[in-house]
């Protein structure tokens, strides 16, 4: 079955592999049988996610450099490709989201989400592809948007703009990127438990639930199944595309109350 993926010793980056998505990604890809550059701001959580894939018998390397330093991220590729070796796929989980409805958000809150969701991926992406056109090496590039990036986003308008910038510009690196056997994907998470935003079980959580037809958050796991798809052989013919996993969130529509009688009992 491992070998459907295709993964076995591929040289895969993930930047935030320390924690939460990028952590669950990282052990996943490893236990197919990638050697994983697990890159974090916080080198002790590259580290000790390093540490536990290499205990368990798979092969990661830790790195460390802020990727939105545009020097740092550019430097940082080099040594990973010098170091660990060049690379077959870049997986990225990095992005955080500002709060503030459009009247209110200041540019440099503006600037700041387009940073630290779109602009640092572009230079990421660009510089593995580069490395890989040069080796005339095919390969796989992930990123992780949102549901706020395929609908509206309230109180979250920069960060939904970033996001759905993502979907764009996989579409972009799909067109020009295809001859040269490199495919670029996006995941698009819906309600996640993560280290960041932990489960709560209360009252407002369960409300938000509500119009998720899943009736409850997802996992970090389920987002690094869908970055393995998009990094594996099993989406060989699939490049451009984003994949929401959101327990179903973006297939509801606004004249269907999943409350009014739907949810189950
Ligand atoms: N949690 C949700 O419900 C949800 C929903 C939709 C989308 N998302 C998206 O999921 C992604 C992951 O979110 P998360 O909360 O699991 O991640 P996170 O904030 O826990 O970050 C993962 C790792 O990245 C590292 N990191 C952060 N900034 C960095 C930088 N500048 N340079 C290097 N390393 C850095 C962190 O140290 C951390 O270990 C984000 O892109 C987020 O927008 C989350």
């Amino acid at each position: 079955m491992q070998a459907l993926f295709g993964l076995e010793g591929k040289r895969i980056l993930v930047l935030g592999g320390g924690q939460g998505m990028g952590e669950a990604t990282v052990r996943q890809i490893a236990a197919l049988g990638a050697h994983v550059a697990v890159v974090d701001r916080e080198i002790e959580r590259a580290e000790s996610v390093t540490a536990s894939v290499l205990a368990s018998g798979g092969k990661a390397a830790a790195f460390s450099f802020d990727v939105l330093d545009d020097d740092a991220l550019v430097a940082g590729i080099a040594e990973v490709e010098r170091d660990f070796g060049p690379l077959d796929g870049m997986a990225t989980v990095i992005g955080m989201a500002a709060w503030g409805s459009l009247l209110e958000i200041d540019m440099a809150t503006w600037d700041l989400d387009q940073s630290r969701n779109l602009r640092y991926f572009f230079l990421a992406a660009r510089e593995v592809a580069r490395s890989m056109m040069a080796r005339k090496a095919p390969g796989s590039i992930v990123c992780v948007s949102s549901v706020d990036g395929m609908r509206s986003a309230p109180n979250h308008g920069s960060y939904g703009a970033a996001k759905a910038g993502l979907v764009n510009l996989v579409r972009t690196m799909a067109a020009e990127w295809s001859p040269y056997g490199i495919r670029a994907n996006v995941v698009a998470p819906g309600p996640i438990i993560t280290p960041r935003i932990p489960h709560r079980g209360d009252t407002e959580e369960r409300a938000m639930m509500v119009n998720v037809p899943m009736h409850r958050r997802g996992t970090v796991q389920d987002i690094a199944n869908a970055i393995t798809f998009f990094l594996s052989d099993l989406s060989g013919y699939v490049t451009g595309q984003t994949l929401a996993v959101d327990g179903g969130s973006l297939a509801t529509s606004p004249f269907f109350h999943l409350a009014d009688g739907h949810a189950p009992t």
